[in-house]
């Protein structure tokens, strides 16, 4: 569910971010990785690994995904609901990324009609057939042509075009139609927007609501017309919270400490000591795992064993010591590159070789597009 709401091409940023610490300190390029420079290599693993590693494991980041899951239930429970103001990374980009970029996007071997819908430039320039017809007009949805083309009846004009099997749902149109007419702001990537705390919705069970956080589920929840569900007793609230950070059901022992803990702030004791276990680490690495393709065999026909271990014990440790997660992603992508970098920073790297590998003297670099594109 948070892949299917998080769109984002981070890993073209994880990527620029290696190129960038590559450029400051080009002596320390690992060669092997240098296929990472190859543009089409990098928008297929862009296109692949969207929405993944956008979802931030670490404890720190809860926040953001609890946020994240509210705004993601909040529109998903009333599909003809628009939201009052209407947020490009948010609603729309994923939308065009979707459904217009593989003809309108970088790929510049297979763009139709000159238009690139991924830049500013692109989508507020004009028309290659009618130079006084701009492509978004901002603020003004019904003189954009493709506001046009969006709502047009004749396949001929529709976009996507239908043969592509792709197409825009009526919310989502209303959605972009709405976009323009509010002045089609334009922001850069959210991961360079720095976060500004949002003011708490309005509910009205207020005292409902524990801490800010809850504002934003409540809203949600009334907002579907529902209220919230009484509060479940104390043995499922330790299996759930057990299960959510360790990965285990909770002991007898354990059940019967809690239970008769009486303390005003048993839970959140628990809770911390919950996130103290080393088990904590295990449970979010598992995650991480398996977004990041780890195995302990190289794939393809011989499938050899490999050593990966020592990669997958350093995101437990990751986990564990609470590491922040810019350095989390940089170590992983680029620790390497990093100036004097140390051992665990290399060891992060492992990251990179979680693909298939195969074990024949040199293969192509088309070969390995192919490889890729099937992931
Ligand atoms: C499968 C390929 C494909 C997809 C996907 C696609 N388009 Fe197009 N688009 C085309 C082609 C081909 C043309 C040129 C049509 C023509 O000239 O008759 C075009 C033309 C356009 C034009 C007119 C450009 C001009 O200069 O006159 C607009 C606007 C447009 N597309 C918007 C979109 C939007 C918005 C989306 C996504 C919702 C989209 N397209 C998705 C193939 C595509």
């Amino acid at each position: 569910m948070i892949s299917a709401c998080v769109k984002a091409d981070n890993l073209r940023y994880l990527y620029q971010a290696r190129c960038i610490l590559a450029s400051k300190h080009p002596t320390h390029i690992n060669k092997d990785l240098s296929w990472w420079q190859d543009e089409a290599i990098r928008r297929k693993l862009s296109d692949h690994y969207n929405g993944f590693l956008s979802v931030s494991l670490l404890r720190t980041s809860w926040l953001v995904v609890l946020l994240l899951l509210a705004a993601c239930s909040q529109s998903s429970t009333d599909p003809s609901a628009l939201p009052t103001t209407v947020d490009y990374n948010w609603h729309i980009k994923p939308v065009l990324s979707d459904r217009c970029y593989k003809c309108h996007g970088p790929d510049v071997q297979v763009r139709k009609a000159e238009l690139r819908l991924d830049t500013q430039a692109g989508a507020y320039g004009v028309s290659r057939d009618d130079s006084t017809q701009r492509i978004i007009e901002p603020g003004n949805a019904a003189a954009s042509l493709l506001v046009e083309h969006i709502s047009s009846e004749d396949p001929q004009r529709r976009m996507p075009p239908p043969e592509s099997n792709l197409s825009l749902t009526t919310r989502e149109i209303a959605l972009i139609k709405r976009w323009i007419d509010q002045g089609a702001d334009w922001k850069p990537h959210w991961a360079f927007t720095p976060p500004t705390r949002p003011t708490l919705p309005e509910v009205r069970n207020e005292h409902w609501a524990r801490g800010p956080i809850d504002y934003f589920i409540l809203d949600g929840i009334e907002s579907a017309g529902l209220n919230p569900s009484e509060e479940a007793d104390r043995t499922k609230l330790l299996r759930r919270v057990t299960f959510d950070l360790t990965g285990l059901p909770p002991t007898p022992t354990e059940l019967t400490a809690f239970l008769n803990d009486t303390r005003e702030d048993a839970y959140e004791r628990l809770v911390e000591e919950l996130l103290a276990r080393p088990t904590y680490g295990e449970r979010m690495t598992s995650m991480w795992l398996d977004i990041a393709r780890y195995a302990d065999t190289h794939g393809y026909q011989d499938d050899r064993p490999r050593t990966m271990w020592p990669w997958r014990d350093w995101v437990v440790r990751a986990f564990n010591e609470n590491l922040p997660y810019d350095d989390f992603v940089i170590w992983q992508i680029a620790g390497d590159l990093l100036p004097d970098a140390t051992f665990e920073q290399r060891l992060a790297t492992g990251f990179n070789r979680n693909h298939a590998i195969t074990q024949e003297g040199g293969d192509s670099l088309p070969f390995m597009q192919v490889q890729i594109s099937k992931i």
